[in-house]
């Protein structure tokens, strides 16, 4: 069952084409690493997914019905995805609880202690039950992290989109992120990430999707694109084994 689909994605930025006939669908379920070098396209196709960004050229299609740029289709496929950052982009003023509450209020209509109630749920699902009133720059990266998967699920949204979600972490701390999304992919929630995690596109994933230069140049199984010999493959591989 489709949740989400791109047909024939387009988008340039001036004279640089940075999609170039990006098509993908993902269905209820999946869990869809994305990867490819810096540049390669990722975190642009990611934002088309949710329309952050419109494409040039090409379709959105989410739940089979096609996405327009209006206000109302836009709010309702928004609310129904969620959006993980690479920098968190938590709110300074607002609280852990209220960070992860506050969607719920302007988004769905809750009343704030409707909304707080949720909320706490969602961050005890993450492992913060003891971090609902500090505010972000009391909390380490990853439990800011932590909070914006819980602002993220709070939503009950159909899809979670993930852009590079560990990258901007001490290394130490990649694991507590990487055990909850692990956790949220084995709850049968449905996501594409966009990482540089290796042993999570090989162990987590269900699909990999390789990209290149704006193309999707490999949609397949962890275990075919590992084993791949394609030159290009291998070559990104060995790079990225001696950068890390
Ligand atoms: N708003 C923008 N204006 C102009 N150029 C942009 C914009 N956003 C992205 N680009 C360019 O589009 C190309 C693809 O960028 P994108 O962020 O999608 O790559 P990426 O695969 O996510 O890379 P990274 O791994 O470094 O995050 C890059 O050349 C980038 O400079
Ligand atoms: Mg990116």
């Amino acid at each position: 069952m489709s949740v989400l689909e791109l047909k024939n994605i387009y988008k340039s930025f001036g004279d640089t084409q940075v999609l170039r006939d990006v098509s993908f669908s993902v269905n209820k379920g999946d869990v869809v690493a994305i990867i490819g070098k810096s540049g390669a396209g990722k975190t642009t196709m990611l934002r088309i997914m949710n329309y952050l960004i419109p494409p040039d050229s090409g379709e959105v299609y989410f739940h089979n019905s096609k996405v327009i740029l209006d206000r109302k289709v836009l709010r309702t496929v928004r609310s129904k995805i969620g959006f993980v950052f690479q920098r968190f982009n938590l709110i300074r003023h607002l609280t852990a609880l209220d960070n992860v509450a506050i969607g719920l209020v302007k988004v769905k209509g809750l009343k704030w202690p409707q909304a707080r109630e949720l909320a706490l749920k969602k961050l005890k699902e993450v492992d913060l039950a003891n971090r609902v009133n500090h505010y972000p720059s009391q909390l380490s990266g990853g439990q800011q992290q932590r909070v914006g998967i819980a602002r993220a699920l709070a939503m009950e949204p159909d899809l979670i989109l993930f852009d590079e979600p560990t990258s901007a972490l001490d290394p130490s701390l990649v694991g507590e992120v990487m055990t909850v999304i692990k956790r949220l992919s084995a709850s049968g929630i449905t996501m594409v990430v966009v990482t540089h995690e290796m042993s999570f596109a090989k162990n987590i994933a269900n699909r990999l999707v390789y990209m290149e230069e704006g193309q999707i140049i490999y949609d397949t199984t962890p275990e075919q694109f590992f084993l791949s010999n394609d030159k290009r493959v291998r070559h990104f591989l060995n790079d990225f084994l001696e950068a890390v």
